[in-house]
């Protein structure tokens, strides 16, 4: 757990966004809203397109650098060590197409692991001869210790999230990192659930890559995600090929020349099409007011509303992760009795919008909910649970 102690939660940020009062929206593990600003930045952005003519060369490479920046400011690394790419799935392919599975090796997931880490190993371990090992959810919580006891000599990738995405379950990836170096394993991180949102020590984990999609706890739009990829991976390749990210292109437009050398560091896994002259004015904004409130700030803020949606469902019987083994910023409630299949449709209706992950109802806040918003969700749930 991080020292939210000491970082004063803050005041709540509703008036940022566009949400009715009668609505809980309690779900940025599944998109978070979009602030006003960013909406306006988008309608720029759209305007632009609108007008062709009024984005020069510049607006090709400017902004693409600034929200390259400011991710890596986020996630605590140099700017050069970040790629744009549309998704975390498309940061695993990448992933995927640079590490060495050799015949009889194998790649650990946890159990449930969401798909966009699930599919690509599949794949991968299977084309090369070796497999999937897929690590049980441990019925003492103790994720950690059940990935450390996974890793053996066989291990070529341990592809790992920090938490679980369906409860925010811990899985403490500094040791898992040293176990899987001890062994000569790439350690890869899915940390869409929680970068933006809850501290990531990049320097004590040593991941090889960490891909995060940008629509949840990022605060930016649909199909931009970012991808950490450590210095000594930088000499691999991406998986689509393009000229804007090649050494001295942004002097020499249309020209017939081809050149092999990439901008240095991560730039030569960007995506094409990575100057999204609508989505990245909107990441900007998104990006930039985390970092405002600091990701500590939001910590603070987010960690005794996921404690009070804890111990309220606990009065109901729900359980949840201890709290030394969860990160704070979201949560997962297990029901004894079984989440009815239609247990989203019911609670949206009383609009409380929340989600259904496998046996989890997932419940995840951020800096726009307040007390009236928790107390309309455990209503509901009196009424539903
Ligand atoms: C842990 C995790 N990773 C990734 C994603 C999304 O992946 P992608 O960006 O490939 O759609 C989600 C979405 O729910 C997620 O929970």
């Amino acid at each position: 757990m991080p020292d939210s102690t000491t970082t004063q939660p803050l005041a709540c940020q509703r008036e940022r966004f566009d949400l009715p009062r009668d609505i809980a929206y309690i779900n940025c593990a599944y998109f978070s809203p979009f602030l006003r600003a960013a909406r306006d930045a988008g309608h720029l952005g759209i305007e632009r397109r609108v007008h062709p003519w009024t984005i020069d060369r510049e607006g090709f490479y400017a902004e693409v650098e600034e929200v390259r920046g400011l991710f890596a400011r986020l996630l605590g690394a140099s700017t050069a060590d970040v790629s744009i790419v549309p998704s975390s799935s498309y940061g695993l392919a990448i992933a995927a197409a640079n590490v060495t599975i050799a015949r009889g090796q194998t790649v650990v997931v946890p159990q449930h692991e969401h798909s966009s880490n699930f599919y690509v190993w599949h794949k991968r371990a299977t084309e090369a001869g070796g497999s999937v090992v897929v690590v049980e959810r441990p019925a003492d919580g103790d994720w950690t210790a059940a990935v450390l006891a996974a890793i053996d000599s066989r291990t070529a990738v341990v592809a790992m999230p920090n938490c679980h995405w369906s409860d925010a379950s811990l899985i403490d990836l500094v040791p898992i990192g040293e176990a899987a170096r001890r062994v000569g394993a790439a350690l890869i991180v899915d940390a869409t659930q929680s970068v933006g949102a809850w501290p990531f020590d990049l320097a004590r984990v040593k991941p090889d890559y960490v891909m995060c999609s940008g629509y949840k706890w990022l605060f930016c739009p649909y199909v931009l995600g970012f991808l950490y990829v450590a210095p000594h991976r930088q000499n691999g390749h991406g998986i689509e090929f393009h000229g804007f990210n090649r050494e001295g292109a942004r002097h020499t437009e249309g020209s017939f020349a081809h050149v092999f050398e990439f901008e240095p560091g991560a730039r030569r896994f960007d995506m094409g099409e990575r100057s999204n002259f609508i989505t990245l004015p909107m990441a900007k904004v998104g990006l930039q007011q985390l970092l405002d409130w600091s990701v500590a700030g939001i910590a603070a803020t987010l960690a005794p509303m996921t404690r009070q949606i804890a111990e309220r469902g606990a009065e109901l019987g729900l359980t949840s992760p201890r709290v030394d083994r969860r990160l704070g910023n979201f949560i997962g409630l297990g029901n004894p009795k079984g989440w009815a299949k239609d247990i989203g449709k019911k609670l949206w209706s009383e609009r409380v919008h929340v989600s259904l992950r496998g046996d989890r109802l997932r419940i995840s806040p951020h800096v726009y909910n307040d007390q009236q918003d928790l107390d309309r969700l455990f209503a509901a749930l009196k009424r539903h649970a």
